[in-house]
């Protein structure tokens, strides 16, 4: 078996605005819906920031960006995956004219990636809307947002032309079928939403990442703009004809945002599908073709875990997952959190999705959430033996490699929290993905020192081997 990587293939990884910058009220910024936010998915939301909230400081990496960007160097990244906080840029979200500190900052930011090297891969929105987008318009629900999502867009676009070539428009965007505040800024509580209301919502943002992609064409030829989803495999429990169908119905929720996304149309099974949410959706007149013409040109996406689906589910244990809920899958161990490790999961995810579209991969999340152990390292600093890390993206690095094998094209690789930060789903600190260790408690202590995990080494010789030390 073929044992290489591409040559060019780009290592590196990923973290998000507002789970690692922190300063959240700093140089003109809005607050954004995660400033409200202190529980993650679970609990309420505040009417202003509190102080319990982990992300209003995150790891600092507002103030701290040159010792990390330093040390993703040394790991060898040839490619860092982040976001711009929307509301460092327009602090409303509506406002006619952007925020230069904003901006400013996002220069110092990406001209410290390119002095080592790293290819910066920026996410416009990765569940950090502007507050007051969802407070004035109840988000994605109002088209609306459409106009101010392509002004904040273009604005970026233009302003880092030749610093930024890889693009992503909404962080699973599929998330706001599940979570409509965290993914697409709908203040009105879930249980008062219609599927038509969600739907309606994803239509909105389907179309702002269409002129999105449109525009980054036209204003840079050289973009290149990725959708990005939460990937999914769903496993039907039994091989017993309900299950396979249960499965199947599974499937075609997660796919429904790729196929529109990278085919440019709604898919076969939409009318069945609506029909049997009871959706219907409002089309204006211009929005196919809009949709046509505004393609992603590849197809990132995020992977931790896989589903198994059953027809009845109450005969099975459940399990939890990232922004979701299945059944135990019996044949997978699962992490601390909960969530099923399915390296084949990612294997199978990657060689059906290139079948499906043809088009370049770009894996942009994966990575195992655990706690970490700080110890001396005896040479008068302190590591973490996460060899269980090392283990969780091995494995998950080899099926990437097979799902290469089987040909599909695959561009790059970006670990998620390469270095800690506040989780999204829960907001705490002690889920743990990086490689870096940041000193930071849930209490908010600690003194937000970085210290170089086992995983550090271990993946700075995956790089410098083109994958072929795993
Ligand atoms: C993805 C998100 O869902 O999973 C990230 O894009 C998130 O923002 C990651 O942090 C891991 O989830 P969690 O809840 O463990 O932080």
């Amino acid at each position: 078996m073929e044992e290489r990587f591409p040559d060019q293939f780009l290592w590196g990884g990923a973290i998000a605005a507002n789970q690692c910058e922190g300063a959240y009220d700093l140089d003109g910024k809005g607050l954004s819906i995660q400033d409200v936010m202190p529980h993650g998915i679970w609990g309420p939301i505040t009417e202003k920031p509190e102080a319990e909230n982990l992300k209003l400081k995150g790891i600092d990496f507002y103030h701290r960006y040159p010792e990390d960007i330093a040390l993703f160097a040394e790991m060898g990244f040839k490619v860092l995956r982040l976001s711009i906080a929307w509301s460092r840029i327009f602090p409303n979200g509506d406002d006619e004219e952007p925020n230069e500190a904003g901006l400013a900052y996002y220069d110092k930011v990406f001209d410290e990636c390119r002095k080592y090297g790293i290819e910066p891969m920026v996410t416009l929105s990765h569940y950090e809307t502007p507050l007051h987008l969802s407070l004035e318009y109840d988000g994605w629900r109002d088209r609306r947002l459409i106009g101010f999502f392509e002004r904040y867009a273009r604005t970026v676009f233009e302003r880092y032309k030749g610093k930024v070539h890889y693009w992503l428009t909404f962080n699973e965007i599929n998330s706001i079928r599940v979570y409509p505040f965290m993914g697409g800024a709908i203040h009105t509580p879930k249980d008062q939403l219609t599927a038509s209301d969600l739907y309606q919502a994803a239509h909105h943002e389907f179309l702002a990442s269409a002129l999105a992609e449109k525009a980054a064409h036209e204003i840079d030829p050289e973009n290149k703009v990725g959708c990005m989803v939460l990937g999914m495999i769903n496993d039907p429990r039994t091989c017993a004809p309900e299950d396979l169908l249960a499965a199947m119905d599974q499937d075609h929720l997660y796919l429904f945002f790729t196929d529109v996304m990278m085919r440019g149309a709604y898919p076969s099974y939409t009318k069945a599908l609506f029909e049997k949410l009871n959706v219907s959706l409002n089309m204006e007149p211009g929005d196919a073709e809009l949709l046509k013409e505004g393609t992603a040109d590849f197809l990132s996406f995020s992977y931790y875990m896989s589903r198994c689906v059953a027809a009845d589910p109450s005969k099975y244990d459940s399990a939890a997952g990232n922004l979701t809920v299945s059944v135990r899958n019996p044949y997978l161990k699962q992490s601390q959190w909960g969530w099923a490790i399915d390296p084949a999961g990612l294997e199978q995810y990657c060689v059906r999705m290139y079948e499906r579209y043809q088009k370049p991969l770009f894996i942009a999340e994966n990575g195992l959430g655990a706690e970490d152990v700080l110890i001396p390292d005896g040479k008068g600093s302190y590591t973490v033996e996460d060899d269980y890390r090392i283990d969780y993206l091995r494995n998950h690095l080899k099926a990437v490699r097979n799902a290469i094998h089987q040909g599909a094209e695959i561009f790059g690789y970006t670990a998620w929290g390469c270095i800690d930060l506040v989780s999204a789903s829960t907001a705490e600190m002690r889920k743990r993905y990086g490689m870096i260790y940041v000193d930071r408690n849930d209490d908010g202590t600690g003194t937000l020192n970085r210290y170089r995990k086992k995983s550090f080494y271990w993946y700075r010789d995956v790089i410098a081997s083109n994958g072929s030390d795993l």
